[in-house]
């Protein structure tokens, strides 16, 4: 079975690629398929955004079609910037930018009410229509000054209290492990095994 991950992004790409390694299928990303349209993440939700964005891959490819979306909850923001999470300084923010903004909002509150969740939806969806969606979270404090080098985004001010750590301190490798994006990944390995059942015994079945 072939599957196109709706990404251009490479390290997004090999991350899934080394999740669903093992299973029979051949990965294709957007990188392989360059006249796919531009699909904007104008929804209001993860789900929606993740939804919508397979949706158009998989009925422009004919191809099973994943893509995700993730972003990070404030509690104290209730939920804030949430699908904003890359532009929450302004359109085009960059990281530094957005964590900085992140840390004015939350000026004066103290360490028990700064708790906030990334979260990760992945969509699934096939050509003919069929959609299934894997969720992950992990929650963490949001710290009052940047630390660690590795990661992207937000990943300098979110602590893990487990590791004692920021994202951004702890090796790709655990993040690899613990993140709201390996949790909803474990969850997607699932339900492509289940596809792959399908598509066998159908073909078995003539
Ligand atoms: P997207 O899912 O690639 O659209 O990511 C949306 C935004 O959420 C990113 O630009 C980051 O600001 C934030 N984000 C999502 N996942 C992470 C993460 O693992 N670490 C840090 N920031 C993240």
């Amino acid at each position: 079975m072939e599957i196109v991950i709706a990404t251009r992004n490479e390290g997004k790409l090999q991350e899934i690629k080394e999740l669903i390694k093992g299973l029979q299928v051949e990965v294709l990303s957007l990188k392989d398929i360059p006249e796919v349209p531009v699909v904007r993440e104008g929804g209001s939700s993860f789900r929606e955004n993740a939804l919508m964005k397979a949706e158009v891959i998989a009925s422009f490819t004919k191809k099973v079609s994943i893509a995700d979306d993730s972003g990070l909850a404030v509690d104290f923001l209730k939920g804030e910037p949430g699908v904003y999470s890359a532009r929450f300084a302004g359109e085009d923010a960059n990281d530094g930018e957005n964590n900085k903004e992140l840390l004015r909002r939350l000026e004066g509150v103290p360490i028990s009410k700064r708790g906030a969740t990334f979260r990760c939806v992945i969509a699934v969806v096939t050509p003919e229509g069929k959609k299934d969606i894997a969720e992950g979270e992990c929650r963490g404090i949001i710290q009052f000054e940047e630390k660690g080098e590795f990661g992207f985004g937000y990943d300098p001010l979110f602590f893990v209290p487990e590791y004692r750590r920021t994202f951004a301190e702890l090796s790709p490798e655990i993040k690899n492990k613990i993140s709201h994006r390996a949790k909803a990944m474990e969850k997607l390995r699932v339900v492509l095994k289940e596809y792959l059942k399908t598509e066998k015994t159908s073909v078995e079945k003539g």
